[in-house]
């Protein structure tokens, strides 16, 4: 038989993902998340559980770009542990054949293209999730990414732009580039972080594409990520704001993953999960202020980067959201701990619920906006 020349070249070795910290078990990995997933929040997440995987915020590409040096710290001082995955947002060819160059130059565990980023600063320029209009372009652009990578090429998409007409066409792109991972947030773009999430079309995906796909979009807590997994089929799941939240997630999905095993996934009582104490609430923020903490940086600055950590934080402190309510008030450092202080040494034995309290609203943007991820008020 001729081979067939549109068929894309076999790798001499298959190209395996790198082993996860619990082998056997589904995969978890942090979602990049711009101005959130830097290098000094990586190194806080590790030291309560690191996930199988991270990925970089996303480098932006265009015909003036060079990767962001904040950015490559990510990867080139990676302590973590763990292997960390270079997202890349664009849609001009050469500029991204540029750029996965001089990615490839560090040590990235794999290139990641960007699918979905809701943002219309961002859409409207064709790149993120305003590609999924053009099935075509993403044809050229994933074809044009396996030649040139050798190692890891994964994707990370929505399930459309405003609807999901051409899901399954993009699904087959992916199988026909040979992508080694698929991350799917179950939302249009239209959707942004609002809606339901599709967790059928995440199913979808599962059982369409030959890649292990990641579950990504209101995973809250780990049984909440056994039970998607359950519902989907997917091998793992990637989780965002809910690890700010909470950054014990992925040591307690781990856990919740090996009681899974044990009984056959039948969800029974939380048992053998790490359950923190608002004490160890209080704990993990003095470290994310520390390792955030950038010299000569105001202290105003510092504190307002601060309350978006916060946001997600006080989703689970209290009902009524006060802590939120005092924590967005607060101009200086001593008064932003002061407020940690009152409401979460109160009672410093009380347990951190895993889930969010419903109703509590984070406002990222009200202290410092998310450049062009747009966040507005995200319920729990
Ligand atoms: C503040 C913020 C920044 C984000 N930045 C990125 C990004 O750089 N690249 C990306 O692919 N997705 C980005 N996202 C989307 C997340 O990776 C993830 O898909 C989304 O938050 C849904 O997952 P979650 O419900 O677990 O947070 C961002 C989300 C948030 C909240």
């Amino acid at each position: 038989m001729s081979p067939n020349p549109s068929a894309p070249a076999l790798p001499a070795e298959p190209r395996r993902l790198p082993a996860p910290v619990a082998a056997g078990q589904p995969l978890t990995a942090l979602a990049p998340m711009q101005d959130v997933t830097d290098l000094a929040f990586m190194r806080v997440i590790a030291r309560y559980g690191a996930p199988d995987f991270f990925f970089t915020e996303f480098f932006r590409v265009h015909a003036q770009s060079r990767p962001e040096s904040h950015i490559l710290r990510s990867l080139d001082e990676n302590t973590t542990g763990r292997p960390v995955f270079a997202q890349l947002i664009g849609e001009s060819v050469p500029d991204i054949l540029r750029t996965v160059r001089a990615l490839l130059a560090h040590p990235v565990a794999g290139i990641d293209l960007n699918l979905g980023c809701p943002a219309p600063k961002i859409y409207r320029k064709n790149v993120g999730g305003g590609l999924l209009r053009d099935p075509v372009r993403i044809d050229e652009i994933l074809g044009a990414l396996r030649a040139a990578v050798p190692g890891l090429l994964t994707v990370k998409m929505r399930i459309g732009f405003e609807d999901t007409a051409n899901f399954a066409h993009l699904l087959e792109l992916i199988n026909r580039h040979a992508v080694d991972l698929l991350t799917v947030h179950g939302r249009t773009v239209k959707e942004m972080y609002r809606s339901e999430v599709h967790h059928d079309c995440i199913a979808q995906a599962a059982q369409t594409v030959r890649c292990p796909v990641l579950a990504n979009g209101n995973i809250t807590s780990a049984d909440r990520a056994a039970t998607i997994l359950a519902r989907t089929g997917a091998a793992g799941v990637m989780i965002g704001r809910h690890a700010i939240r909470n950054p014990w997630i992925f040591r307690q999905c781990r856990e919740r993953f090996a009681r899974r095993q044990t009984d056959g996934g039948a969800a029974g009582p939380p048992g053998g999960i790490f359950e923190p104490t608002l004490a160890d609430v209080r704990e993990y923020i003095e470290q994310l202020y520390r390792a955030t903490s950038t010299p000569g940086v105001p202290e105003r600055l510092q504190v307002a980067r601060m309350k978006k950590y916060l946001n997600f934080i006080g989703q689970s402190v209290d009902p009524a959201g006060a802590f939120l309510h005092d924590m967005r008030r607060a101009q200086t450092e001593a008064e932003l701990f002061l407020v940690c202080d009152r409401h979460l040494l109160a009672e410093p034995a009380r347990l951190f619920p895993l889930e969010p309290y419903p109703g509590v609203l984070a406002r990222p943007n009200r202290e410092a906006s998310f450049e062009t991820c747009s966040l507005d008020n995200v319920p729990a």
